[in-house]
């Protein structure tokens, strides 16, 4: 345990540094939904009512909304549950359009670095026939085109890489990536999960085929997402019904999320450089307080190509269950995903980390409400953690 000068000193409720597992829906949000709960509740499908038809230009407007921040279309938007649903949506939905045109499964490529919304819909397609090459990243987390292009085969149809990481932050260089598959006619997905809203990212200039976003990453609802799709790029459904989202994604559109969606997608860009360079401040300031202290620590990921709010390390020394359950009550962070069930991260395993240390790392993600006041905080209580389970006091 911490010492009682320490418990006083930390604030009462731990510091929030997880915002890469989730975001709170930021009040503005939650107050562009508000009307679409009960007052103006209807069916957007519904088109012979007046309320249907209201629901049915607001969801209209929301799209194009949502659609002018990534400077696209509105029609090449899908409303989805999420990103994991839109990675689903693009990963078996166009594959399994390939292999009707050509007649027989093809080839794809993957990071073997990426979410498992990713890898188990693309393991799901392995077992469908399809053949799949998981490349393994450099010691920084990074994927070049040169690696790219040695993975091609005769009969590569999808390639899939994510624009961050969510468990080191690492960004990969998606647009030359995109334009080495464009080069050869085959289709580049990307889970942008992580990316969108904390990065400039337009599909377009950077050549995407498929995009995945999910809301609750960047201060909207959750259960909310949406897949981009270049047009000319075939997908089958994974569900019928009816005929909602292009027969792409049937089922009632949920008219309160949709709105808090783009509302949040607005907001994201808006101050996107003043709060990324605020954000890049404070993880400087927290990973330089951090190893004056504790020089060892063990940076994971690329310092340079990095999400300017995360910071992912690894403490050599200590027991990887004994940091986490110490920090518990002072620090809210993550020793990886929030979608991995506690086994060890199969992100920090492929960089060359023992799985002692990558048992024994943070993820401290940053987000609007992080202060100063929060990384002093942190410092302390992770140097005191530290240095207790080491019994260097
Ligand atoms: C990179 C990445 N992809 C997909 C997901 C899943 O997103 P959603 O919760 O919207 O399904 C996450 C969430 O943790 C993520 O970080």
């Amino acid at each position: 345990m911490v010492s009682n000068s320490l418990a006083k000193t930390l604030k009462t409720s731990p510091l929030e540094f997880d915002y890469q597992a989730t975001t709170p829906c930021c009040a503005e949000v939650v107050a562009a939904m508000e009307p679409y709960w009960s007052d103006c509740c209807g069916n957007p499908s519904s088109r012979q009512s007046r309320a249907g038809l209201m629901a049915s230009s607001v969801v209209s407007l929301a799209r194009d909304q949502l659609a002018a921040c990534l400077k696209i279309n509105p029609e090449r938007l899908i409303f989805t549950s999420g990103a994991t649903e839109a990675n689903n949506l693009a990963l078996l939905g166009h594959a399994r359009a390939r292999a009707i045109e050509l007649g027989r499964p093809g080839h794809l490529i993957t990071l073997r670095t990426e979410h498992r919304a990713v890898l188990d819909p693309l393991q799901q397609l392995q077992r469908e026939g399809f053949r799949l090459t998981e490349i393994g990243p450099d010691s920084e987390g990074l994927i070049s085109t040169a690696q790219l292009l040695d993975a091609f085969e005769d009969d590569t149809i999808l390639v899939s890489v994510m624009v961050a990481n969510n468990e080191i932050g690492v960004v990969q260089p998606i647009g030359d990536l995109a334009r080495a598959c464009r080069d050869r006619g085959v289709t580049f997905h990307t889970d942008a999960a992580q990316g969108f809203g904390h990065l400039s990212l337009e599909p377009d200039g950077l050549g995407l085929d498929l995009v995945s976003l999910s809301g609750h990453k960047f201060y909207g609802p959750k259960g909310i997402g949406a897949l981009v799709i270049r047009s000319g790029i075939p997908i089958v459904p994974l569900h019928w019904g009816g005929g909602q989202e292009q027969g792409l994604r049937p089922g009632t559109i949920p008219v309160p999320l949709v709105v808090g969606f783009a509302k949040a997608a607005e907001m994201a860009i808006q101050d996107l450089d003043s709060r990324q360079q605020r954000l890049l401040k404070l993880r400087n300031q927290l990973w330089e307080g951090l190893t004056s202290q504790l020089p060892d620590l063990i940076l994971n990921g690329s310092w340079l190509h990095r999400l300017p709010n995360n910071l992912n390390f690894s403490v050599p020394g200590v027991n990887g269950n004994c940091l986490h359950q110490d920090l518990r009550a002072y620090l809210a962070c993550s020793s990886g995903s929030a979608c991995t069930n506690g086994k060890p991260s199969h992100v920090l395993m492929a960089l060359g980390r023992t799985r002692g240390e990558a048992s024994a790392s943070l993820r401290m993600s940053l987000g609007r409400e992080t202060s100063i006041s929060d990384v002093q905080q942190a410092i302390l209580a992770i140097v005191n953690v530290v240095r207790k389970l080491r019994k260097t006091y």
